[in-house]
């Protein structure tokens, strides 16, 4: 026996305690293995030293760092273009890991004026208790920005596609004065990704809901920082100590679903702009949001800036009585308050995702009662629209005996 392989146990107990030796193969496997571990063991102390500074490679602690992660993270900064990217536990925590390192007492940040809703909570409720300001400003039409930047401000936080009204970031101009002023722009693509990559155009970083899209099967919830590697490395510290990081097993889940991101991203940004022409024809739809429709106010700047118009598509259709005649009128396309599964789903941002906000300041914004999100998936187009066509002439029998 050589003085590295284990003693055969004695005991029954000790055989069934101690973990097995590793797998003695040569073979690789086709798909990454699912390692649940939740510590390693170094060789070691001048191990432990070489790994925390990363002279060695390998990991201590999931919290910190393990395989399952690195491997997502490493696809998402390959399709982002990033130099670095970090897993966390959810969107939520991607943007607390990416914003809180940047932000102390009295700092301020800059905020796209329409975001998803929670977002606009943390900054406005979580980050204010915190002593941190913010003001906000209209990403699509950035032309104020600079008449709100102050010497405390540390970021500005946008959306590529704003949730619900799919508003196109000018992230060109805001990155530029970004970079003139010194603070890192940081983009939420959830609504865009493998359609925009924000980094070419001179965001910092770029976060995710791995939840939404890059999972694409409404069976985990994750989320990504990718950008550049001294921010991401101060978004890891901050998860670590904050216990924002994601775990192996839905790590795994989301390198699964990532493998068909680009195809489903094609099929279900041509479904959603044929349906939307298809709702822009109908009297009983008041307004359509979908960035490539020439009715869009930001029709030309997404033509540029994205290489397929996504899977989001939002109607307007009356008030909330019309907007429940909709979803109860269309049994097979859940209301599902999330989005970026294969199937279609719909949700109601007034009272789902930007639930709890000002009234008058979503009405400003054009976030109305009669506002659906569409999030469309990957079911045949036309069977989609005859059920849509079914639901919208149900919504006008709801309009009329409320007329009589
Ligand atoms: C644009 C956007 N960013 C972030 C999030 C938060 O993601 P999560 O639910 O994974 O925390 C969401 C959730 O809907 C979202 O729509």
């Amino acid at each position: 026996m050589s003085s590295d392989e284990a003693p055969t146990p004695r005991s029954v107990d000790t055989l069934c305690a101690r973990a097995p030796a590793p797998a003695n193969t040569s073979s690789r496997p086709l798909v990454p293995p699912l390692e649940l571990a939740v510590v390693y063991c170094p060789q070691d102390l001048g191990h432990v030293d070489a790994l925390y500074d990363r002279s060695a490679q390998g990991y201590i602690y999931a919290r910190e760092r393990h395989p399952n992660a690195d491997q997502l993270a490493a696809k998402i900064a390959a399709l982002e273009g990033a130099e670095s990217a970090l897993v966390c536990a959810s969107g939520m925590a991607a943007i607390s890991a990416a914003i809180l390192p940047l932000l102390g007492q009295g700092d301020h940040l800059l905020l796209a004026a329409e975001l998803y809703g929670k977002t606009t909570v943390l900054v406005a409720r979580e980050l204010a208790r915190l002593g941190i300001t913010h003001t906000t400003f209209d990403a699509a039409n950035p032309s104020d920005l600079a008449s709100k930047i102050t010497p405390r401000t540390r970021a500005i936080l946008i959306e590529t596609l704003s949730n619900p009204l799919l508003r196109v970031a000018d992230l060109a101009s805001i990155a530029l004065a970004a970079r003139a002023w010194g603070v890192p722009l940081i983009v939420d693509n959830t609504f865009a990704p493998v359609i925009c990559r924000p980094i070419e155009q001179g965001a910092a970083l770029v976060v995710h809901s791995a939840t939404k899209m890059i999972g694409g099967h409404s069976d985990l919830t994750l989320g990504v920082v990718a950008g550049l590697a001294p921010l991401v490395e101060g978004a890891r510290a901050t998860a670590a100590a904050f216990g924002l990081t994601g775990n192996p097993f839905e790590s795994w889940l989301a390198l699964r679903g990532l493998a068909t991101l680009p195809v489903r991203m094609e099929r279900a940004s041509r479904t959603a702009h044929l349906l939307g022409q298809r709702f822009e024809a109908e009297p009983r739809v008041r307004r359509v949001w979908y960035p490539l429709l020439d009715s869009h106010p930001d029709s030309q700047r997404a033509g540029a800036l994205l290489s397929a118009g996504g899977s989001m598509l939002t109607i307007e259709i009356g008030g909330r009585a019309e907007v429940d005649a909709f979803m109860r009128a269309l049994p097979s396309i859940p209301f599902a308050p999330s989005l970026g599964d294969v199937q279609t789903t719909l949700s109601h941002p007034c009272t789902t995702s930007h639930r709890g906000q000002d009234p008058q300041t979503l009405e400003r914004l054009g976030i109305v009662p009669g506002v659906v999100r569409i999030s469309v998936g990957l079911e045949d187009p036309e069977d989609l629209w005859r059920e849509f066509a079914g639901a919208l002439a149900a919504v006008e029998r709801v309009a009329r005996e409320g007329a009589r």
